[in-house]
């Protein structure tokens, strides 16, 4: 007899078969219906159990969270809200779960509760809807690039290089830390570590993905990346995924095209084949939502908002345009919003960024053209000489989704930039090799999964959306 999933079997067409069953415990009722879950769906599968027919010792063990082992017969409902049931002929019990001491009971508990018990949250409905959106989201994203002629390039995780230029990097190291070696101006000499050079964890990997496309053409890299920023933000993680995309002789233009496309098409893939998780979170979304005053309510339900974005184009504007735009909107005193921006070169807070995303134009938003001063080193500079082809993409109610930029292809311009930021050539030699060898036009942005992931599933907070968090607070698992 073959195993079958509970979405399997709940498609009814093993009717009047006998089926072997494998879950964990949601409820059970009555001493007659258990309430059976596999992870293959939101939805449960009702195991009617005649109870004459067995021991009250086992009877007593099937409690919620119990793991069970189920045998009967696949007939039609006689009860409302399921069309097939299962008549119970056996049932062994593969795992116990107390109900005096598993915390997660048939209850709500509250999303900070479930973050203090990462390991076991995923056995409730908006965990496991969640995390089913994360991997279809993930599938989607290998499949678009796969469709269009990328290939995904595994790029290092420990590197030398700084690839931001920001500073916020984990070092790795096998030297002592509290005693390590010096060198004769007292400084750690990381020659006598294990990679001979001070290393750090990534904190993107385009640098490498612009090699590969290089020579690939069209790459893309989809990995974990680390920022050892201290933000506790509800869209900052110390580690995150990103999708980094880079393509050979792509500009600034045919970049927002590519990531505007990918975009749109990774929200349909769900919209396809995710329905019963999405039906599910729009209304927990909508639940929680009648608590708040009107005002603060979302305008669109979930899968709305997530059609209205895949079938609607982008707004495009320049960072100038969007400074004007903040400079003459009128701020709102009374919620304490100062939308105005004293100087073109600043750079945009998230309230500038949520007033332009959600007031003003009422959709996706991609801001270009910035100023070299507030973007980082490898961006291509424009002829005005003080903006740089950068584009980032800002989204209701996440903010920033996708940074990216056209990439500094001239030797010259490049060194001459690295030189004003004080970095060292060395450090970068390779990276300058690409442009004197066969250097070209290219272009790649960084999207965000977990931001991604938030937007598509309504969370709230991006601690969420990630199965183990890592933040300043949370790196107990
Ligand atoms: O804007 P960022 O820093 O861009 C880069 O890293 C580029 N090298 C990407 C590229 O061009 N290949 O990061 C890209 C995106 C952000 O827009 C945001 O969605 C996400 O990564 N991100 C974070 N997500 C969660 N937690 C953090 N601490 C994040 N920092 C950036
Ligand atoms: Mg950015």
């Amino acid at each position: 007899m073959k195993q079958q999933s509970i979405q399997e079997l709940l498609s009814g067409k093993n009717l009047l078969q006998e089926v072997t069953l494998f879950g964990w415990v949601k409820t059970f009722r009555s001493n007659r219906f258990i309430a059976l879950n596999d992870g293959s769906t939101l939805n449960n599968i009702q195991c009617v159990v005649n109870f004459e027919d067995f021991e009250d010792q086992l009877l007593k063990q099937i409690s919620t969270g119990a793991a069970l082992k189920i045998t009967g017969t696949l007939v039609e409902s006689q009860g409302k809200g399921q069309s097939v049931e299962v008549q119970v002929k056996n049932v062994v019990i593969l795992g116990t779960a107390d109900p005096e001491t598993y915390p997660i009971q048939p209850k709500k508990h509250s999303l900070e509760f479930l973050r203090e018990k990462a390991h076991l949250r995923i056995r409730t409905n908006t965990f496991s809807a969640v995390m089913r959106v994360r991997s279809a989201l993930s599938f989607a994203i290998h499949q678009y690039f796969r469709q269009n002629g990328f290939y995904n390039v595994h790029t290092p995780i420990v590197t030398g290089s700084d690839a931001e230029g920001a500073g916020e990097m984990f070092r790795v190291s096998t030297l002592d830390a509290k005693n390590p070696p010096l060198t004769e101006d007292g400084e750690v000499d990381y020659k006598e570590d294990f990679f001979g050079k001070e290393t750090n964890l990534t904190v993107s990997g385009q640098l490498e993905a612009e090699a590969y496309a290089m020579a690939l053409g069209k790459v893309y890299t989809f990995g974990p990346t680390f920022r050892a920023e201290n933000s506790n933000t509800s869209r900052h993680l110390a580690e995150f995924w990103m999708i980094e995309p880079e393509v050979a002789f792509n500009d600034l233009d045919a970049n927002m095209d590519l990531s505007e496309d990918f975009i749109k098409n990774v929200i349909k893939y769900i919209l396809e084949h995710c329905q019963e998780d999405l039906q599910f979170l729009e209304q927990r979304l909508l639940d929680e939502e009648k608590s708040k005053p009107q005002a603060e309510r979302s305008e669109m339900a979930l899968i709305e908002k997530l059609k209205f974005v895949s079938d609607n184009n982008f707004k495009r504007v320049s960072y100038t345009e969007a400074i004007d735009i903040l400079k003459n909107c009128k701020p709102n005193k009374k919620k304490k919003f100062q939308y105005i921006i004293e100087e073109w070169g600043a750079d945009l807070q998230s309230e500038h960024e949520r007033y332009l995303v959600e007031k003003h134009f009422q959709c996706p938003v991609i801001l270009f053209d910035y100023p070299a001063k507030i973007k980082a080193f490898y961006m291509r500079l424009n002829e005005d000489g003080k903006t740089v082809r950068a584009m980032d993409i800002l989204f209701p109610g996440i903010g920033e989704i996708v940074g990216g930029s056209q990439r500094e292809e001239r030797l010259d311009v490049l060194k001459q930039k690295i030189s004003e930021l004080g970095i060292d050539e060395k450090e970068l030699w390779w990276y300058l090799d690409l442009r004197k060898f066969g250097s070209a036009v290219h272009s790649g942005f960084g999207l965000g999964f977990e931001r991604l992931v938030l937007f598509a599933t309504g969370m709230g907070n991006i601690r969420d959306v990630i199965p183990f968090p890592r933040t300043p607070q949370n790196a107990e698992f």
